[in-house]
Formats: C-alpha cells, sequence, structure tokens
C-alpha cells in the first residue's frame, strides 16, 4: 500500500505542522473515490485506503480504519455520495452505512443528512446526476461544519477550564482518541486540551491507553506528539493511582452518543473515570458536536452499546494473550450518567448543569 505521508492544508493553521488527512473525497478519471487514513495501521504507517463503493466504506468503518464519532458522520454521508456517484442502489447502501456501527449517533445522522439531500433532489427532478451532486454537497456541508463546530468547542471547552481552575495551567486526562483523526478540523476533547497547549496552559495531558484496541497509546500519543504537547501515557488501570495522587485537573473526553437525559455514551473505560473524577473532586467534561446528541433515544438504558470480537481482548496487538477458548467480554463503549457529568460543550454552547431540560432547550435553538 503506497504510503502518502500527512499533507498540508486545513483551515487558517498557522503553526507550521500539516493538518491529518482523516478522509477525502477524489475523482479521479476512472471515478470518485473516498480516500481514508488507514488509523488501524498508525502511528507505524501512514498509508491510505481507497474506498470506491459503499461496501468498501463499511468495511473500513467495521474494522476502525476510519472511526471517532465525527468522523463516521462524516464518512456516511459520503459513503451515500459515492453510491450515488457511483450509480449503485442509494437506498440499500444508505442503510449498509447507517448501519456499520450501532453506537456513534453522528453516522446515521450524516448518511441521513447526504440521503435527504440526494431524495429532495431527485424530487425535484434533478435526475440521478443532480441528486448525486446534491448528496455530495451535503458530505461537504456537514464536513466543513463539523470544522467549525471543532474550533467553537475549542473555544468554549478552554474558557470552561479557565473558569473552572483560574490563572493555573491544565492537567488534563483524556480517554481514547478525539483529535484530527475523528474530525473535519481538530477534534473535540483534544481540540480542547491543544488550545490550552496553544495558550501555554496545558501543565500536561495524561491519555489514557485505552485497551483494547489502543486508541490513546497509538492515536492520541501519535497526534500529541505530532503537536508538541507535553503528553503522558498510562494505563488505564493507573487513572485511579493518579487522581489518588492530586495530578489530575479536569477529565476531558468525547462522546459517541448522547441521550436526551444527558447520558453519554463513549469509549468504554469513560465510565470508571467519571466515578473517580467525583470521588475526587475533579470536573468531568464532555466536549462533543451537536451531530452526537440524539434527542431520540431518551437516556443512558437506550443506547445500543456495539459489542466487539472477543479476540480485541484475548489478544494484544494481534498477539495472543489468553488460554486458547478464553471467552471475552468487549463492550466498545459505556454509559456515564448525566449525574457524573460536570459539563458538555457542543458548539451551542456548554451545558452545565447537565440535565434534559438542558439538552431539550439547546435542541430547540436550533
Ligand atoms: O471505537 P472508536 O475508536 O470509534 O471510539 C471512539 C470514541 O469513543 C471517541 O471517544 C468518540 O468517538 C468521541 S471522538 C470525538
Amino acid at each position: 500500500m503506497a504510503d502518502h505521508g500527512v499533507r498540508p492544508g486545513g483551515s487558517g493553521r498557522t503553526d507550521g505542522i500539516p493538518m491529518i488527512p482523516a478522509l477525502r473525497w477524489e475523482e479521479p478519471p476512472e471515478g470518485p473515490v473516498v480516500v481514508l487514513l488507514d488509523q488501524t495501521r498508525l502511528p507505524a504507517e501512514e498509508s491510505e485506503l481507497t474506498c470506491t463503493d459503499a461496501a468498501a466504506l463499511v468495511g473500513a468503518i467495521r474494522s476502525l480504519a476510519v472511526r471517532g464519532a465525527p468522523l463516521l458522520g462524516i464518512a456516511g454521508a459520503y459513503g451515500v455520495a459515492l453510491a450515488a456517484a457511483r450509480g449503485f442502489d442509494v437506498e440499500q447502501a444508505a442503510g449498509a452505512l447507517a448501519g456499520a456501527r450501532p453506537t456513534a449517533a453522528n453516522l446515521e445522522a450524516g448518511v441521513r443528512r447526504a440521503k435527504a439531500a440526494y431524495d429532495a433532489a431527485l424530487a425535484a427532478g434533478g435526475g440521478p446526476d443532480g441528486a448525486a451532486k446534491a448528496a455530495l454537497e451535503a458530505a461537504r456541508a456537514l464536513h466543513r461544519e463539523d470544522a467549525r463546530a471543532s474550533e467553537r468547542m475549542a473555544e468554549l471547552g478552554l474558557t470552561l477550564l479557565d473558569e473552572l481552575r483560574p490563572g493555573g495551567g491544565h492537567r488534563i486526562l483524556t480517554h481514547c482518541n478525539t483529535g484530527e483523526l475523528v474530525s473535519g478540523g481538530e477534534g473535540t476533547a483534544f481540540a480542547v486540551a491543544l488550545a490550552a497547549h496553544r495558550v501555554g496552559r496545558l501543565r500536561r495531558l495524561w491519555v489514557d491507553e485505552t485497551r483494547p484496541l489502543l486508541q490513546g497509546a497509538r492515536l492520541t500519543a501519535w497526534e500529541a506528539a505530532r503537536q508538541r504537547m507535553a503528553y503522558t501515557l498510562l494505563a488505564d488501570n493507573a487513572a485511579g493511582s493518579l487522581f489518588a495522587a492530586g495530578e489530575v485537573d479536569a477529565v476531558v473526553v468525547g462522546a459517541d452518543r448522547i441521550a436526551a437525559d444527558g447520558s453519554v455514551a463513549n469509549k468504554v473505560g469513560t465510565y470508571p473515570l467519571a466515578v473517580l473524577a467525583r470521588y475526587h473532586h475533579v470536573p468531568f467534561v464532555v466536549v462533543a458536536p451537536w451531530t452526537t446528541v440524539d434527542v431520540h433515544t431518551p437516556d443512558g438504558a437506550s443506547v445500543e452499546v456495539e459489542q466487539r470480537a472477543g479476540r480485541e481482548v484475548t489478544e494484544v496487538a494481534g498477539v495472543v494473550v489468553a488460554p486458547l477458548g478464553t471467552q471475552a467480554y468487549n463492550p466498545a463503549f459505556d454509559v456515564t450518567p448525566p449525574e457524573l457529568v460536570t459539563a458538555i460543550v457542543t458548539e451551542r454552547g456548554v451545558l452545565s448543569p447537565v440535565t434534559a431540560e438542558g439538552i431539550a432547550a439547546l435542541q430547540g435553538g436550533a
């Protein structure tokens, strides 16, 4: 596979560090494609996957070559555009894309948006070409809007951290991977830490390794190193002693789905951090674009948590570590109840305390 490395680009970044090309649409003479940076191979290899149809994109979503809630939404939307542009069955492609992973609300929302644009253009007599163009424009708009949301969340998130801890630098503990690799912009939780870093107020980014698939060790540490941030990697089970030592000023994480009551589904291992944070009187902050909020999911119990293959637990980086035949429990996400969440930062504003009424008010203010 060709190694294309990272490309310069992105939105107004002045530090000379190239943006990570997590996903892009290209139109070579053979027909349109969606090109992904294969996240399963990072950080060892920066290689790309070229998807020529929605089925390939579904495979990439399932294997986590492309991942993270906001980027899943963007991928889903481009997947619909790809099916339309290549003359595949758009209805079938949209269904397969939306169902590729169940927990991130953004995926279904992204697919729905592009499909709605496609259907509307068809209904208006635009024909298959016009409808394909409309789907692509919807995907591009979502991509741009996510970048803008990311910028706004970074501003609001840093202001919030400064209010919670006036005058001091921030020692932020984060979980999973929430930077450029998951976003049209600089990400969610990671973008807040990056904003703090840029103004000299990040004392340390504590990076949970994030077992079983090591998104923290492989991806967040890679992104933090590229940005020359002060970061330290820890095994997930070291978090408790880190809190006990008074080394954490705030937990800042992303989300895959936020329910109408403010329950937060995020990478498995997030809920124990929220419990630890409450015990140690440390703020627990969730950063997510509004596309992650699903008011049709009433509460945490209603969130469908993806269950993944047991071998992701019985193996570490492809090496079998458990006795043959060992059964494994492998939920990809857990749910944190709203009462453990200090604040939810979205591009629409900061919600604190986190209540169903607050979510409804932000939803209404769309
Ligand atoms: O299984 P993954 O790697 O897709 O899980 C990603 C996460 O849990 C992120 O924390 C979440 O999507 C928020 S990122 C903006």
